[in-house]
């Protein structure tokens, strides 16, 4: 038995979340006050029979034990598998050693960083090497106090300058380069990944430095680099500047997200220490997740231009997933926040002040370049807006925000319901917001079975990735945490070998055990048949989620007579409900009678 299996064998979601909720009982299942969000009605539930909790509430979250855990504790699922373990007294024994060894790892890459950051910053403030790189930012007005505080550093001229400097101090060759401070060469030898830049140490929210940012000097190009992935550096988690930010965020009750290094510098220059630098990708959802366990207030300033436009639709999405309040400032043309800050603070503070509702930044964008003479852009803005507003919770500013459109484009709201109904329709799972997660009844009755056989399939056979991208396989069909998890990985990375290196040795356990189930001979044989079978897969999986739904609209319905709801809003749940009975005897009709499978 895998030690995932042994975590959820020996320990009960109820007695769990009783640590740290007040439970009482309800009917078959249990509820209390939701702990990840304020509540004054009770709307978190636990179903003992599933072993799992749900909140029916704002957050519309839920899972198993691991992801309440890794939620509550805001852990990843290594360190809660180590904490659970614990819990159900459970000795991690052949996996303690290399969970040990993994952050032994970790710990000495971190060092390693740690010694480049302090020769590198050496190098700026002492060295005459370091001359032009102090009078750069002496240009740029960066003061001393933020050198100091963020650390900045100069990396020479030279090409084996840090990797001489490191190797000295006793690291190999092969740790530099997996740290990603140096560079391999094809036909052999290894040199500086960072030469004559200025360096900005990325730090994760305890501090520690986990990768760089490194700009030229002059305009050549490309402006900046930066550290490759690691295995403590993952660009799309990490926020520059959250460990000096992290304390200002949670007094201010705001997180500002800017795009550069340099805007971060400024803004903390000038008293604005709540800002934090998204690196100039657009805000990942492993981002606004870092960020909401200090705050639910989240403000982007974005360019003016169309990347501006492009960043908040996505960063749209990821909000509404997470269900924070997302605002937007829109920065004059052509200027980013370090210019606005440093030129002009009052006016800067009065952007952050009248920061705008994403959603309305967003149809302002969309609407600016239309022409609602023409048909074709009228259902082109459609077609643009209806995803956010399918993404919004609250009846009423849904409503708002159907009539804003309808208003715009001259149109009648019912046009816009419609729409949206279809859409509800098109997107398979429409009550699920945000997925959930079952556990050890569902591992009894083997359904996790099918959420196992899918993801060894995918592992085993390169070939189904376009597949199950084409039937948009999803993080929410997998429903226990540890198959989630390595569904996710999958996603990102192509290569098993990556896989290894990201996971924590509990899931990599089971990773193993994916890449070593044993399937019908049949699939070895053909491609087609692999094919017919993983699009059986899904659409078991898609069934399973719908059941699972069920149960937890039962306890929604009670709730919501329970809270005297409207006659209306209830027959409205009936409503779904129905759909969902619908969609489940579509899906039996697909499926039909598939005897491969438990
Ligand atoms: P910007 O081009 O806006 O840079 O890119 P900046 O931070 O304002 O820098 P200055 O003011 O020109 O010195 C925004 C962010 O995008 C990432 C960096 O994180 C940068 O801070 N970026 C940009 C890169 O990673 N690589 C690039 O080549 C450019
Ligand atoms: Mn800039």
């Amino acid at each position: 038995m895998s030690v995932i299996t042994e975590i959820k064998q020996r320990l009960d979601i109820v007695e769990l979340v009783s640590e740290y909720v007040t439970l009482q009982k309800a009917g078959r299942n249990f509820k209390g006050l939701c702990p990840f969000h304020s509540e004054k009605h009770a709307s978190f539930f636990v179903f003992p029979e599933q072993q799992s909790w749900h909140c029916f509430g704002a957050c519309g979250t839920g899972g198993d034990i691991f992801s309440f855990i890794m939620k509550k504790e805001g852990i990843d699922f290594g360190q809660a598998l180590r904490l659970l373990a614990q819990k159900g007294g459970i000795t991690l024994s052949p996996i303690e050693t290399s969970d040990k060894a993994r952050d032994e790892k970790k710990e000495r890459l971190f060092q390693i960083n740690e010694s480049a950051a302090e020769y590198y910053h050496h190098l700026l403030l002492n060295t005459k090497a370091g001359e032009a790189a102090r009078s750069y930012l002496s240009k740029r007005n960066v003061k001393h106090e933020i050198i100091k505080g963020f650390r900045l550093g100069f990396s020479p001229d030279a090409w084996e300058a840090l990797k001489n400097y490191l190797q000295g101090k006793g690291y190999t060759e092969k740790e530099l380069i997996e740290a990603g401070l140096i560079i391999e060469r094809d036909e052999g030898g290894s040199y500086d990944r960072f030469r004559n830049r200025l360096m900005f140490p990325i730090c994760d929210d305890r501090g520690r430095v986990s990768g760089f940012g490194a700009r030229v000097l002059d305009d050549s190009l490309p402006k900046y680099i930066n550290s490759p992935q690691t295995q403590i550096f993952d660009k799309g988690s990490i926020l520059y500047g959250i460990d000096k930010a992290k304390s200002a965020i949670r007094k201010k009750n705001l997180a500002i997200i800017v795009e550069g290094y340099m805007d971060v510098l400024t803004a903390h220059q000038h008293d604005w220490q709540n800002v934090v630098g998204s690196m100039g990708t657009s805000l990942t959802e492993r981002q606004v997740e870092r960020i909401k366990r200090l705050t639910n207030n989240i403000t982007l300033a974005l360019d003016a231009d169309l990347a501006g436009e492009e960043a908040t639709l996505r960063g749209r999405a990821i909000l509404a997933y997470s269900n924070a309040e997302a605002n937007v400032i829109l920065l004059p043309q052509g200027k980013d926040p370090d210019e606005v800050i440093s030129e002009n603070p009052a006016l800067w503070e009065k952007l952050v002040e009248q920061a705008m509702p994403i959603l309305d930044f967003a149809f302002q964008s969309v609407l600016s370049k239309v022409d609602i003479n023409k048909a074709r852009d009228k259902s082109l803005a459609v077609e643009k807006l209806l995803p956010s507003i399918y993404e919004i919770k609250d009846p009423t500013q849904k409503f708002h925000y159907v009539e804003k459109l309808a208003r715009a484009l001259k149109i009648k709201t019912s046009n816009i319901e419609a729409a949206l109904q279809k859409l509800k329709t098109a997107r398979a799972m429409p009550q699920l917001s945000k997925p959930t997660e079952q556990s050890r009844l569902a591992r009894q009755l083997g359904s996790s079975r099918v959420e196992e056989y899918c993801l060894a399939l995918l592992l085993q056979y390169p070939d189904l990735r376009p597949l199950a991208q084409e039937l948009s396989l999803s993080p929410e069909y997998f429903e226990c945490t540890e198959n989630r998890e390595i569904f996710v990985g999958w996603q990102r990375s192509p290569e098993i070998s990556t896989l290894e290196s990201q996971f924590d040795s509990g899931l990599l356990e089971h990773l193993y055990y994916l890449l070593n189930e044993n399937f019908p001979p049949i699939v070895r044989e053909s491609e087609q048949k692999r094919h017919s079978i993983l699009s059986d897969c899904i659409l078991r999986l898609q069934e399973k989620l719908l059941r699972k739904l069920e149960t937890e609209k039962e306890a929604m319905l009670e709730l919501a007579r329970e809270k005297g709801g409207t006659s209306s809003e209830l027959s409205k749940l009936d409503e779904q409900d129905i759909k969902s009975g619908q969609q489940l005897q579509d899906i039996f009709v697909k499926k039909g009678k598939k005897p491969w499978i438990q």
